[in-house]
């Protein structure tokens, strides 16, 4: 769906009204296109901790030259990982203050810390470059984000992927996140064409006929999965064609249904001999305050958006059929951590995948499994232009990014968990939300 008013205020009157009036000015996002390079311009690297090496690698590797005085940079990385007392954390003033107006449209700054643990002055001073990264994107403009990378010792090498995300378009939505590197769910491995990362793995996405779901399985496929795309079977026209799009399956199942996750174990493991892949999209809304809500209201939500994912996961973990580097994604909302108004029913289940993350974590990194899960702020889908218009806008502009996001910026987060390189990622919840002002 196209939002009007940014057209508008890029147009020669709107740039006009925009300036004068102090309206919100949302910056088209630059957002990954096969082929074209991770960031369009240099980058520049602070800090002396842990990580400077895996990040001048990957930077090397993805073709961005690392420059002593541009006049504006795509991509400021700072490495905190050795800050360990309050006092130092003057480093990142020191780095980041010269810059600051440096900062190209839609650039990445990205800080490195090490989780904050323990009693001592370390983790205080690590724990401090939280406050520090989201009021820095507050501040930012013209497309620009920031994330903090905390990366547990040991697992530098293992950041790679998520570097690879942070320090690129694909990410062009997600802002001001905190991503945790180090809880281990198997392997990390790196493949041998990050393009392709997916290639020989075999993806499950519910709710994949259509919105969000259609997104994540085309981006799954781009990167080089067979995806089964799965839907309600009143959806089973829109599916077929989301699937022959991609060369995938199309699957009509209702995963409500109570033979669902064994109907499940049973097609996986005879087509495929298993998953890699499963991505837990499916999700309904019935809104009304709690006072006006009927009972069936309450029990259709909590079915989709949670027990049936519970059903699927036990199903598939008990017969063995999620596969060694197994991925689980669940999709929550940020409704689920700031809570709405009429969606009662709604930010209970999608709280509850937050549980679902906390809980599974461990258990799938004994298996070499990981288990993440999105939190979707405003995306421009049939979901939201149903919202009426005044509440649409406040959504889409009450955001750092100032706009809604695209399908596409969730799929391409489920892409990065997705991948075989993101092993170490694990029991995170990253929000694609442009950093909304809900629930921060
Ligand atoms: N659109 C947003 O702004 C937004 C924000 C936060 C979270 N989300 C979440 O993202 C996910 C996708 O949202 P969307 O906007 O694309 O919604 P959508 O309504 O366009 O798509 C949801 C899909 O799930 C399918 N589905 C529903 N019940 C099912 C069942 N029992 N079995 C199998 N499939 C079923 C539907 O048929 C539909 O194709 C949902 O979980 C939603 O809660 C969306």
């Amino acid at each position: 769906m196209t939002d009007r008013y940014q057209q508008f205020a890029r147009s020669g009157l709107g740039r006009q009204l925009v300036r004068r009036l102090g309206l919100p000015d949302p910056t088209p996002l630059r957002r990954h296109a096969p082929g074209q390079p991770a960031l369009d311009g240099p980058a520049i690297v602070g800090g002396k901790g842990r990580l400077t090496d895996t990040v001048h690698a990957v930077l090397k590797a993805t073709g961005t030259d690392e420059v002593a005085d541009a006049e504006k940079y795509a991509a400021l990385v700072f490495d905190a990982t050795d800050i360990d007392d309050p006092a130092r954390l003057r480093e990142l003033y020191d780095f980041f203050h010269p810059l600051m107006r440096k900062i190209g449209t839609c650039a990445r700054l990205v800080v490195l810390g090490t989780p904050p643990s323990g009693t001592g002055r370390d983790a205080i001073a690590q724990r401090a470059l939280e406050g520090f990264t989201r009021s820095v994107g507050k501040e930012l403009r013209k497309g620009a984000t920031v994330q903090l990378v905390y990366v547990a010792p040991g697992f530098e090498a293992a950041a790679e992927s998520t570097l690879r995300f942070v320090l690129s378009a694909r990410s062009a939505f997600v802002d001001a996140q905190v991503i945790r590197i180090g809880t281990h769910g198997g392997d990390t491995l790196t493949p041998d064409d990050w393009e392709r990362p997916l290639a020989g793995k075999v993806a499950l996405v519910t709710g994949a006929s259509r919105g969000i779901g259609a997104s994540i399985a085309e981006v799954l496929a781009r990167d080089g999965a067979h995806v089964v795309a799965l839907d309600i079977p009143a959806q089973g026209a829109e599916l077929s064609d989301v699937a022959n799009e991609i060369r995938g399956a199309a699957l009509q199942l209702d995963i409500t249904a109570a033979d669902a996750p064994a109907q499940l174990v049973k097609y996986l493991r005879e087509r495929h001999g298993g998953v890699d892949v499963v991505v837990h999209n499916a999700g309904i809304t019935r809104d009304k305050r709690l006072a006006n809500m009927k009972e069936g209201a309450w029990d259709a939500v909590l079915a989709v958006n949670l027990s049936s994912q519970l059903a699927v996961n036990d199903a598939l973990l008990a017969e063995d059929v999620l596969k060694p580097n197994g991925r689980i994604i669940g999709v929550s909302s940020i409704a689920g951590i700031a809570g709405n108004n009429g969606q009662t029913n709604y930010g209970t289940s999608k709280a509850g995948v937050i549980g679902m993350v906390d809980a599974y974590a461990p258990v799938l990194a004994e298996r070499g499994a990981t288990i993440n899960a999105v939190a979707p702020g405003f995306i421009e889908t049939k979901m939201t232009a149903a919202v009426p218009l005044f509440i649409r806008e406040a959504g889409r502009r009450m955001s750092s990014l100032q706009q809604g996001g695209l399908p596409v910026d969730v799929a391409e987060t489920i892409a990065w968990y997705a991948s075989p390189a993101s092993a170490a990622v694990n029991g995170n919840v990253v929000r694609v939300c442009g950093q909304s002002l809900l629930g921060a």
